[in-house]
């Protein structure tokens, strides 16, 4: 038998995979290239209707079949496995770009604590991403090398609950600078011209599903473990409440900053790595507030590459019966090529991220709900993530007839989001984009 997550567990590891650079690094700088309040807004409602029952689903699919995307698309229809393709490709692109990003969070982090800083510009030009991406890659397969309950959820059980600690204090210091106010009003502005943009949507559904690590099996993969006790609908909104919060207090915290020294908040990827810097260097105890931020990026990427990594070495050891050490190593050495390509701009970063890290998971999230909506049962689904094997109404008492409804409300609402709702929007957005409609 595999692996279980031991208590919280679960809940842990895939918190630790909803928090990362998504939230603190990519959620404020596309708030601040898609205005702001408007956005935010589209966002929280994406959270609600695509990525929760998106959540559902893998979390669902991985406890059934007890195995990883490729597992489970296998086991729903043999000729269409191969889809999982899709999906797994577009994580390990994503965790490719994204290692680098963790090292250069890992780079300044060290810089700040040997108060020996370097511009972005000359740090970039020379080989030390290399090394930090290097070392942060060493660092992820070492995690996963040792298996989910003495790697992973071991790692997550001290960095998870450092990383909400370290936010709060970093917010109570952002919140009391001198003009801080600005940026709380920008980021609450709504601006109804952009808010019915399809722009904003498209974004606002690549962010939620990136942030929520939603759509391309890594929740399958770690739903794979989970014991049959586990209460899905608790656990799914818990990771999603914590991962919202800490976008939102993430927004906050660079917004008060960059607007109480009056920088520009729409300034792409380079917001935490450029302006940031710049104002720690004339901020009182910037040096320290660097230290803290820096490292509260390490590890919130840190624990989000784990859940990456654990999708490709999973599927490796499952369906092509590689062994965990030998998947780790593959796995290692691909992503070392991929990261390599963007530390030496072969690849560009943005480029990579909006291709893989907003159209394909959309599309990724569209197949996976239409294999699971139309080739397998949404009431197969729906029955495992309520942990009973069939809905019993035979009493006809004001409880019974209550719960008769409110199951119905729950079931048809899921099925039809997933069937139809989800995977239509995700397929329309992801043209309109393509064709920049
Ligand atoms: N959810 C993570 C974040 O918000 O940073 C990022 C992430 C993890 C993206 C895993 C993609 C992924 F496959």
């Amino acid at each position: 038998m595999k692996e279980r997550w031991g208590k919280l567990g679960f809940v842990l590891a895939s918190i630790g995979s909803a928090v990362g650079l998504g939230n603190i690094w990519r959620f404020p700088y596309i708030v601040g290239e898609n205005g702001g309040g408007s956005f935010v807004l589209a966002y929280l409602i994406t959270i609600l209707i695509f990525g929760i029952p998106v959540m559902l689903l893998e979390i669902g699919a991985g406890k059934h079949f007890r195995g990883s995307i490729l597992t489970v698309f296998k086991n729903i229809k043999e000729k269409i496995k191969w889809l999982a393709i899709l999906p797994l490709v577009t994580g390990f692109v994503i965790l490719g770009y994204y290692l680098v990003v963790t090292g250069w969070s890992l780079a300044y982090f060290v810089f700040y604590l040997f108060r020996n800083f370097i511009q972005f510009s000359a740090f970039s030009s020379s080989k030390l991403p290399l090394f930090f991406f290097t070392v942060s890659l060493i660092a992820t397969a070492v995690v996963v090398k040792a298996g989910i309950k003495k790697g992973i959820e071991k790692f997550c059980r001290y960095t998870v609950p450092f990383l909400f600690i370290l936010i709060i204090i970093l917010l109570a210091k952002a919140l009391t600078l001198p003009n801080a106010i600005e940026g709380i009003k920008f980021y609450m502005k709504p601006d109804f011209v952009r808010f019915i943009s399809p722009k904003t949507w498209i974004f606002a559904c690549g962010q939620a599903l990136f942030s929520l690590s939603a759509g391309y099996g890594i929740l399958m993969t770690y739903g794979s473990y989970i014991s049959k006790k586990e209460d899905i609908y608790r656990s799914t909104g818990l990771i999603a409440a914590a991962d919202t919060l800490i976008a939102l207090l993430g927004a906050l915290l660079i917004f008060s900053i960059v607007f109480s020294f009056g920088a520009d908040p729409d300034q792409g990827p380079a917001l935490a790595f450029i302006t940031l810097p710049k104002i720690f260097e004339v901020m009182s105890y910037g040096w320290l507030f660097g230290i803290a931020f820096f490292m509260l990026l390490f590890f919130a990427a840190i624990t989000s590459s784990v859940s990456m990594f654990e999708l490709i070495v999973r599927n490796l050891n499952d369906e092509l019966k590689i062994s965990r050490t030998r998947s780790t190593i593959f796995s290692t050495l691909g992503l070392f090529a991929i990261g390599s390509l963007v530390v030496f701009s072969i690849f560009s970063l943005e480029s990579l991220d909006f291709i893989f890290g907003t159209l394909f998971i959309s599309l990724s999230a569209a197949v996976t709900c239409i294999i699971v909506g139309w080739f397998w049962k949404p009431e197969f689904l729906m029955r495992e993530v309520e942990k009973q094997e069939k809905l019993d109404y035979r009493h006809l008492t004001v409880k019974g007839i209550f719960n008769f409804i409110i199951d119905f409300i729950k079931y048809s609402l899921m099925i039809y989001l997933v069937k139809f709702v989800i995977p239509v929007i995700l397929i329309v957005l992801f043209f309109a984009e393509l064709f920049g409609i």
